[in-house]
């Protein structure tokens, strides 16, 4: 079976069922205090927990979807047949059971054994299903494990774990979760091991893949650690997509469907054959890379931070990997293009942002491939010499510091030579550098800087932000801002884009700013948290090094950002706004030179 056709049956089976059917939402979730959106249920997070009414939204308390999902937790073991970073979920919910209409155990139950059973075929006299055998605060889930038996399944194929394996969430430290119950599939004898207690969740064997996580909803964690009744119940389901398309095509792994075969094969080819028995490394490469498309096309820019951070991690990773097996330089990018390709139907947001993707997975991929060899060559030295089997926090931060590599890159090598490293004292000496570097780039890059402090100076910098937000509205958010220089003759501004700007944009952006000045907007100055700023919309451009408690300066309501300023106070202060040059500044960067008269 073909993915597209086991995305189109998930999805017509719950629409005939009376579900609506629900697109995927961002990789970038709403919640600020996770990174990724790594659950189905992560968009209806304020539905599940009662805050907002699912029916005013959706009109329909029934939801399902197909959903992209990152998470890293287990990136070490990316390249084995059931581990990747980038996947898709198949999830159905039930949003609040207690109106006439909604469903809860029994409904979901019915529901994922008719999909499974009727819909794609899958053998009944093969399923293990595991329930929650109760913990501290919650209770066993015997009406489960009697529902389970009522559908048909003996009570031998029943088995009970605890709150590791079958209680599920909150995907915070706060929020919805519940105990939950999973249908397990048997491969088969030939796939166990002699283990007289393997079963579901055998740690040794492959012989049972966990399918369908059914999570019924009805505790919200709290600040306190405590678990409070929600006030609605729910039902939340989710499918590895990636494992059932496997399953149903009789392979091993997804690395062997339709979903990677043409990353795969591009990998071969570019490989000219010369490496055929790096399997895993194909795969860890095809992961990433399939995980680096995707998140740069919702927006995720690589960068020592966050999300960012995760994304430099995986395009290095991949770089990293390709070395080994000695890939040509700049092998990524015909991959990224078979992503696009691949996942174009399902994902139109792909090739509409094809450009800015290839772009900035160029750079970054170009950016480490110059420092690779280098940084793999000062580590080796090093561990030399070195008489402990520790890698110095030093070493690790230089490696960090001037060549690029993400901290998990030194353990992986560390590991690899027999060495131990201690994170620990790597974030001690990285927070010691920061904050050395701190005020600098707060001057630099916040705010104007003293040597410039002129009142042409500090209209310049007024100017400077309406230039970038009139720059988003005409070339889209995606632009970043890259550096700013400021004189008290003209100011100069860098950012993210991929092509040289039309002389038709350049006259509109000019047009806006002039438009702004018009209208004498007020210049507002407001103190808070950084993360609050962000909250509140507005932009920032040197995350890391921001301190906790940030301003903001709004234009009227035209533009926010984090800043320290100085600014007039009025926008009708700044006289006639002029773009005088356009120009790259480098790969994916462009300058503006912009003057007021
Ligand atoms: N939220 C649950 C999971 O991620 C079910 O969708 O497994």
């Amino acid at each position: 079976m073909l993915a597209k056709d086991l995305r189109e049956k998930f999805i017509r089976f719950f629409e005939k069922k009376g579900h609506k059917i629900v697109p995927s939402s961002s990789l970038i979730p709403d919640d600020k205090t996770v990174l990724l959106t790594s659950a189905g249920m992560q968009q209806f997070i304020p539905y599940l927990s009662g805050e907002k009414d699912v029916l005013a939204d959706y009109n329909s308390r029934h939801l399902a979807s197909v959903q992209k999902c990152f998470r890293t937790d287990d990136i070490d073991e990316v390249g084995d047949d059931t581990h990747h970073t980038f996947f898709e979920m198949l999830g159905n919910w039930s949003i609040g059971e207690d109106s006439k209409d909604g469903y809860f155990k029994e409904g979901a139950i019915k529901l994922a054994l008719d999909f499974f059973i009727n819909e794609i075929g899958l053998d009944k006299d093969r399923f293990w299903i595991t329930i929650f055998k109760g913990g501290d605060k919650i209770p066993k889930d015997q009406e489960s494990f009697n529902l389970w038996q009522k559908y048909g399944i003996s009570s031998d194929r029943i088995k009970e774990f605890g709150s590791k394996d079958n209680f599920w969430g909150p995907t915070a430290k706060v929020g919805p979760c519940g105990p939950c119950s999973e249908i397990h599939y048997d491969r088969g004898e030939e796939y166990g091991c002699k283990d007289p207690l393997c079963g579901p969740n055998c740690v040794k064997c492959k012989r049972f893949v966990e399918l369908w996580n059914l999570v019924f909803m009805e505790y919200m964690l709290t600040d306190d650690g405590s678990y409070i009744k929600l006030p609605q119940r729910n039902v939340d389901t989710g499918i590895g997509f990636e494992r059932l398309l496997a399953l149903l095509n009789n392979k091993d792994s997804a690395y062997e469907t339709d979903l990677f075969i043409p990353i795969i094969k591009e990998l071969e080819s570019i490989s000219k054959g010369r490496c055929q028995d790096n399997k895993k490394n194909f795969r860890i490469i095809a992961d990433h890379i399939r995980g680096a498309v995707f998140l740069t096309a919702d927006g995720v820019f690589p960068s020592n931070v966050e999300s960012g951070y995760i994304l430099r991690r995986i395009i290095r990773r991949a770089v990293r990997f390709g070395r080994i097996i000695n890939m040509p330089y700049n092998f990524l990018i015909p991959l990224a293009v078979k992503v696009i390709e691949n996942y174009n139907k399902e994902h139109p947001e792909l090739m509409r942002k094809k450009t800015d993707i290839l772009t900035l997975i160029q750079n970054e991929e170009e950016k480490f491939e110059k420092t690779l060899e280098r940084g793999l060559k000062e580590f080796k030295s090093q561990i030399k010499n070195s008489k402990s089997k520790l890698i110095s926090s030093k070493l690790a931060f230089n490696l960090y510091q001037s060549y690029g590599f993400p901290f998990e890159l030194t353990k992986e090598l560390a590991e690899e030579e027999g060495f131990k490293i201690d994170e620990e004292s790597f974030k001690q000496e990285l927070k010691k550098h920061q904050e050395i570097s701190r005020k600098g780039a707060e001057r630099k890059f916040g705010g104007i800087g003293k040597e410039a402090d002129s009142y042409e100076a500090v209209k310049l910098h007024t100017a400077t932000h309406l230039l970038h937000q009139a720059l988003r509205d005409i070339l889209g958010k995606d632009i970043r801002q890259m550096g700013s220089d400021i004189t008290s003759e003209r100011l100069r501004f860098d950012f993210s884009y991929p092509q040289k700007m039309t002389e038709e944009q350049i006259k509109k952006v000019e047009d806006i700013v002039n438009q702004k000045i018009k209208e004498g907007l007020k210049v507002d100055k407001k103190e808070m948290p950084f993360k609050e700023a962000l909250d509140w919309g507005a932009l920032a451009f040197f995350k890391e090094k921001y301190p906790q408690n940030v301003s903001v300066y709004s234009i009227g309501s035209f533009s926010k950002e984090v800043c320290a300023g100085p600014h007039v106070e009025r926008t009708s202060e700044l006289g006639d706004f002029k773009i005088i040059k356009e120009e790259s500044s480098s790969k994916g960067v462009r300058r503006i030179r912009a003057v007021l008269k």
